[in-house]
């Protein structure tokens, strides 16, 4: 089935599903509360947001531990195994929950569910779960959770299709200055170890009118930082007249103090216009997360990237000369089937040559249906493990003074929350997406302000006001 809009029809028809929920939970005696739990990337904290937002709807209040919950969501991943490991933990610990009170719903959903091996498994194993749905239904998430209660009985929900789009769905946002805004969902790069694209359908871009006017809403509610979300952002528009650095551009010229930054952004697809719309802006991070995945051409092929070393190498040195206080940090992938140790150094080369400021690193998990997981893999776990351990000292040794060239220096940081190295401090973000603890009050929470740096950890900064 092709990718097509959800019509305002069918929004307001979930909305009538969100006032019979309403009518049936409004006789409970107390109120009732809702505990949502996101597992995987920033897409699925998201689209829990967007679960909360019709939870909140429906009369909801929301707990932060299931054990006094009417109502248990989980919105998977499935990226790696370890991911699905422990959602099957954590459903497995609600058994006990439900023996106490039958009356609680438990639902799962997300990337996990919609491999067809996984939700049966999920089902056969856990026959205390009341609703299961995949990840292009989450709009109907009123109509099935009514479903739930009128019925009472299991409700399931997995369409296999190519994905949906929709638009003005209701949002409870975890943060008050602080929001996510997707521009795109969905991948077609089919990256050979990757289970995304499977589970998550066809890029499809929301229409850049949707998304500039959502942002500039957010900015006037007093939101400071947008982080716009794709799984490759550089993909956004193809084939339309606004790409993604057009959308950047129209973003920036938003007025206000904000920053904005994206998440993630595919090498095969980052340009040199992107840059240098960064480069230019006025509102644009300065942190560029290029996921690399190895350091060898031939491993690169074989996982389907679509560029070289040398063209990322070319990259990566064009993005410094244009914005040389760019943070630049990656995703590396140890142990794809049949990596060689002499791949592997050529990771350990392309490390030592780029100088992340982080790098997320992975063993190489294999994942059913992907071209990968029908590949040769001869290394053994322990090898695999005995390289990733190497791979940590090596950024290990890199990330420790990364950070120090900023020591001295005076950064504009948007204050989040309580110190990360120490509670009794504040914490913030650099537009170099950088933390940054500082002492300062409360009444800072949401603001801008000058910090001087005094000391650079491997993962942070520690400053004073001035
Ligand atoms: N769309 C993003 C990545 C999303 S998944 C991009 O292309 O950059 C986040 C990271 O998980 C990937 O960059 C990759 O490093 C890692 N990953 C994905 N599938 C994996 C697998 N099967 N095993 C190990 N790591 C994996
Ligand atoms: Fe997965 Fe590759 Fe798509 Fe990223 S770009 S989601 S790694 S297939
Ligand atoms: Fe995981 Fe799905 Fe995101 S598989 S990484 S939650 S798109």
């Amino acid at each position: 089935m092709p990718i097509s809009a959800v019509s305002a029809e069918e929004l307001d028809e979930q909305k009538l599903f969100i006032r019979r929920v309403c009518a049936v939970i409004h006789v409970f005696d107390h109120k009732p509360l809702a505990y949502t739990h996101s597992y995987g990337c920033q897409q699925n904290v998201s689209d829990s947001e967007k679960l909360d937002g019709m939870l909140e709807k429906m009369g909801f209040g929301f707990t932060d531990t299931p054990d006094n919950a009417d109502l248990v969501l989980y919105n998977t991943c499935a990226v790696r195994e370890n991911a699905e490991n422990r959602v099957f933990g954590n459903v497995g610990a609600l058994k006990h929950l439900k023996a106490r009170n039958p009356d609680m719903v438990i639902a799962v959903c997300g990337c996990m569910v919609q491999q067809e091996q996984v939700a049966a498994r999920m089902k056969q194993r856990f026959p205390y779960v009341d609703l299961i749905f995949g990840t292009h239904v989450l709009h109907k998430f009123p109509e099935m959770l009514y479903s739930v209660y009128e019925k009472r009985e299991r409700v399931v929900c997995i369409p296999e299709n190519d994905g949906v789009l929709a638009e003005g769905l209701p949002v409870r946002r975890e943060s008050r200055f602080k929001a996510s805004v997707p521009i795109m969902y969905g991948c077609n790069n089919f990256c050979t170890f990757c289970i995304v694209p499977k589970v998550r359908g066809r890029e499809r871009s929301r229409e850049p009118e949707s998304i500039v006017s959502e942002v500039k809403g957010l900015i006037d509610k007093g939101y400071k930082e947008i982080l716009l979300l794709g799984q490759n952002v550089n993909s956004y528009g193809k084939g339309s007249e606004v790409g993604f650095p057009e959308l950047l551009k129209r973003l920036d010229e938003l007025d206000g103090e904000f920053v904005i930054s994206f998440m993630t952004s595919h090498p095969k697809d980052c340009s040199h216009e992107l840059i240098d719309v960064i480069a230019k802006s006025r509102h644009i991070s300065h942190h560029l997360h290029l996921p690399v995945q190895s350091g060898s051409d031939r491993i690169l092929k074989l996982m389907n990237r679509h560029y070289d070393t040398a063209k990322y190498l070319e990259l990566v040195q064009y993005a410094r000369s244009r914005i040389p206080d760019i943070q630049l940090t990656t995703d590396i992938i140890v142990g794809f089937p049949g990596e060689l140790r002499e791949d592997f150094d050529k990771t350990l080369d392309l490390m030592r040559t780029v100088k992340y400021d982080s790098a997320f690193t992975f063993i190489y998990s294999r994942r059913e249906g992907t071209k990968a997981a029908e590949m040769e893999d001869p290394v053994s776990d322990e090898d695999k493990g005995k390289w990733f351990r190497e791979l940590l000292d090596v950024q290990g040794e890199i990330g420790e003074k990364a950070y120090e060239k900023y020591v001295g220096k005076t950064l504009r940081v948007l204050c989040e929350g309580r110190g990360r190295t120490d509670d009794k401090l504040l914490t913030g973000k650099s537009r170099q997406n950088i933390i940054v603890d500082f002492a300062g009050s409360d009444e800072l929470l949401g603001t801008f302000v000058d910090i001087k740096i005094t000391k650079a950890l491997p993962w942070a900064l520690v400053g004073e006001r001035i």
